[in-house]
């Protein structure tokens, strides 16, 4: 099938099944100009939350369909390519994260959206980059807690908080490796850009951005400011949104210090496709489940974020 005869396809067999396509802004675009809902982590979470429809075809990565899951038991959830992970996620298994929770036991325990459904089971709340400082904030000033599993993040929310929360050493393999060297030459190539940066990124950058938030919140900024032109410090397809929304505005992404491409893209977010998403809607699968013991114990912080939000 060409691409006009996939997406004629997919929107046909979506109508039947009544299902919704979730995508996340990380996705290519093809796939954002499909969906019924695009949006950050938190949005995604909000829709999959209250969605009426049978299915949900989650375009993103594994811990967004389990999210999706989690809060929506009853409905299917579906993801276009089971292998889109995390690298983030990755590096917080559950049985070494609980080890430190239990070498902690006064600690009140605060994980990033991106993490595992059985690392959420031993989380009191939830965040993402659009609530984590609102959150954090809400608890007392000399209030013990762990944040993991990112250590940008977590560094960032302790520097605009004044807290000195208790990091896991996680990261993002994409964020991490933005180059300071190539954002410092193109800002002085486009002296007239702001720079925005995702929390993930490592503080160089981040100590050079001109606003930091979530990709929703850097979308946002970007159409409210009177500013024509952005260089964009995250993964690369919020580009598409952006273009969208701000036609006569430009947008140059940061690239990578580790090869000549100027964006850096998330390979585990760009392994579905248009075809992927035909396939996974007309057969079903794969699907994402859940374990009901973690599912149980992982929704509470979830809708406790949700509610803080
Ligand atoms: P958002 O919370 O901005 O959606 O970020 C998700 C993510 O995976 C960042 O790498
Ligand atoms: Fe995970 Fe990083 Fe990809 Fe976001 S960009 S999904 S944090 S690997």
């Amino acid at each position: 099938m060409n691409k006009t005869e996939l997406i004629l396809a997919i929107n046909k067999i979506k109508k039947e099944k009544n299902a919704v396509i979730m995508a996340h802004y990380y996705q290519m675009g093809d796939i954002q100009d499909i969906a019924d809902v695009v949006g950050d982590s938190l949005a995604l979470a909000q829709k999959a939350a209250i969605t009426n429809a049978n299915i949900i075809v989650l375009c993103g990565v594994h811990f967004m369909g389990e999210t999706a899951k989690i809060l929506s038991p009853t409905k299917k959830v579906l993801i276009p390519d089971l292998n889109a992970g995390c690298s983030l996620a990755d590096s917080c298994p559950a049985d070494q994260f609980e080890a430190l929770i239990n070498a902690h036991p006064d600690y009140t325990v605060i994980s990033y959206v991106n993490t595992t459904a059985a690392v959420k089971a031993l989380t009191d709340v939830v965040v993402t980059s659009t609530n984590a400082r609102k959150i954090v904030d809400s608890f007392p000033k000399d209030a013990k807690i762990i944040f993991g599993p990112d250590r940008n993040l977590g560094n960032y929310i302790n520097s605009v908080t004044g807290r000195s929360m208790l990091l896991w050493d996680g990261a993002c393999h994409v964020h991490e490796k933005f180059s300071v060297e190539k954002l410092i030459k193109l800002k002085s190539e486009h002296p007239e850009s702001l720079v925005l940066a995702h929390p993930e990124c490592i503080r160089p950058i981040l100590l050079i951005s001109d606003f930091i938030g979530s990709t929703h919140a850097l979308l946002n900024y970007a159409t409210l400011s009177e500013k024509k032109s952005f260089l964009v410090a995250t993964e690369s397809g919020i580009l598409h949104e952006m273009q969208k929304h701000n036609p006569d505005k430009k947008f140059i992404p940061v690239p990578p210090n580790d090869s000549t491409c100027a964006c850096n893209e998330c390979n585990f977010m760009r392994l579905n496709t248009l075809e992927k998403l035909y396939k996974c809607l007309l057969n079903e699968t794969p699907e994402i489940l859940v374990d009901e013991k973690i599912r149980m114990k992982a929704v509470k912080p979830i809708w406790r974020m949700l509610e803080m939000s």
